[in-house]
């Protein structure tokens, strides 16, 4: 909801500066407000990262690295305040809020230490058919330019840092747009980059909500690359619209849990319910169903129920202690989640667990018999909701989790390693898991979607490149 508040600029003429209320979602009460930036300010905050891109790419990297090194120590000493703030502002509870912020400093601090050993290289010509004796090239990477950062709501520090970062240490300059809900986490983590020296222009932050200034903002002359996490849909209306400048895309999910008949259900029950109950199901990289073989089917469930039943619900500003399942981002989100949870049960699903519902809090509910006519077994929730399909076969197994149109990640449970070798090998999707929950982490790691999961490759080293391009110069001696 947006007010309007009448404010005066240096030359004391009177401007209008709507400011968004940010609402907690667990409390629903304001905790803070961001300015609705006009296209004027969004043109100037652009016009100035450009003029601060050449001095700031100059420095050597050694100098780049040494504000990122200052920005993860100055983070970690902030880590309980920022912490504190996105319990309020995203609803994640305090342990999983304090360890996004440990990981995004231990990641910042090793994104300057992967700098360090990205060099180029020299490709000898004379070795090729017409190439002449004494010509080589010299290749080297080199910055961009303008980098804009557009990060979703349920990782507001980490998918912001994991852009800003490897940018900023590849000699780009970055404008981030923040989610509207995570803009004030998102902010507080600039002023800790700020605090740590980095140069004005060099990172700057837009806010307002994305709906409303997001085209301009994309389609601005003044942006040399995208790089962006959030929803397939917005990925791709960003992706229709964007001049030829190079995007790097993390967007939706649907990742399967394919349980196989030689499995250790109870490895695959831990794992699953970890996977696709905590932050609520909010993680892009959450599993989001599962395909088990019907022979294994019920002692699996028992596995799972038990595990479920296990589970911390409730409103994480009461306990200090983890919490699994807290209220969704908003009610909307939980609207959506639930119009899944009935189309389900309309059409033969039977809940198994949970499917209650006060107000954006849903408890962790599991679907069981849930066949191809319904929504969940190929919408993204983003919620506490996991559909069981029962499969006849691998095949059959592999067959519906590439018939999804998302592929960022699955998890294959299975003892013997060939098998899961030859599933993962079948697979349309950026990353398997080999008896383990679909994630993310450690973020050193490649990261990437296929299909409708994104474009291009996240992942500290990757995101330096893909944020970098090639210089070539030839030498002929
Ligand atoms: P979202 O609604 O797509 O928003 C993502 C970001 O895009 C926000 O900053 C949003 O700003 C901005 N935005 C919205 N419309 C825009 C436009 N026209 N132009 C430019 N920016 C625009 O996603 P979300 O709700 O924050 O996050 C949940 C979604 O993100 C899920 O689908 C999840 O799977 C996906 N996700 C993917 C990954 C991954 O790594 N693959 C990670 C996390 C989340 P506003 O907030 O102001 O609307
Ligand atoms: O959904 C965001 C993605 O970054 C999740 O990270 O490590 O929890 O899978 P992770």
């Amino acid at each position: 909801m947006s007010s309007s508040k009448q404010v005066k600029n240096r030359k004391g003429k009177a401007m209008d500066h709507n400011k968004i209320n940010i609402n907690s979602p667990i409390s629903n009460k304001l905790i803070g407000q961001v300015d609705a930036m006009s296209k004027e300010e969004v043109d100037s905050i652009i016009g100035k990262a450009r003029k601060s891109w050449p001095e700031w790419n100059n420095k050597s990297s050694s100098e780049r690295m040494k504000y990122l090194y200052r920005a993860a120590e100055l983070l970690l000493e902030r880590a309980d305040e920022l912490s504190d703030l996105m319990v309020l502002e995203v609803g994640k509870d305090k342990k999983s809020a304090y360890s996004e912020v440990v990981r995004t400093a231990e990641m910042i601090q090793s994104t300057a230490d992967i700098a360090k050993s990205l060099n180029g290289g020299m490709i000898p010509a004379d070795n090729f058919p017409g190439g002449a004796k004494g010509k080589f090239a010299i290749t080297k990477r080199e910055s961009l330019g303008v980098v804009l950062a557009v990060s979703p709501f349920n990782y507001p520090v980490n998918l912001a840092a994991s852009k800003i970062a490897p940018a900023l240490v590849a000699g780009n300059v970055v404008v981030f747009k923040p989610a509207t809900q995570g803009s004030l986490s998102g902010i507080f983590l600039a002023n800790v980059f700020k605090e740590a020296g980095i140069p004005d222009g060099v990172l700057s932050v837009v806010t307002g909500k994305g709906s409303e200034i997001g085209d301009y903002i994309v389609t601005h002359a003044g942006i040399d690359f995208i790089n962006f996490t959030g929803s397939t849909e917005v990925g791709q209306h960003i992706a229709s619209q964007s001049r030829m400048i190079p995007l790097l895309m993390e967007l939706g999910g649907k990742d399967a849990a394919i349980v196989l008949e030689d499995a250790d259900l109870e490895l695959a029950a831990k794992h699953i319910v970890a996977g696709a109950f905590s932050y609520s199901g909010q993680r892009c990289t959450a599993i989001k169903r599962i395909l088990v073989l019907e022979s294994k089917a019920e002692d699996l469930i028992k596995k799972i129920l038990v595990r479920l039943g296990e589970l911390k619900v409730g409103n994480p500003i009461d306990t200090k202690d983890g919490i699994d399942v807290v209220p969704l981002i908003s009610q909307n989100a939980a609207d959506f989640v639930e119009e899944l949870i009935v189309d389900a049960k309309e059409k033969g699903a039977k809940v198994l667990f949970g499917g209650q519902r006060e107000g954006n809090l849903i408890h962790p509910t599991l679907l069981d018999h849930v066949t191809t006519d319904m929504r969940v077994a190929w919408e993204e929730p983003f919620g506490p909701v996991l559909p069981i399909l029962r499969v006849k076969s691998m095949e059959e197994a592999i067959d519906l989790a590439n018939q999804s149109e998302y592929g960022l990640q699955s998890a294959v449970f299975t003892t013997d390693m060939n098998k899961a070798l030859e599933v993962a090998e079948k697979l349309e999707v950026g990353t398997v898991q080999i008896n383990n929950k679909t994630e993310r982490g450690p973020d050193n790691l490649p990261f990437l979607g296929v299909k409708n999961s994104g474009l291009g490759v996240q992942g500290i080293q990757y995101s330096i490149e893909a944020m970098t391009r090639l210089k070539s110069t030839v030498i002929n001696l």
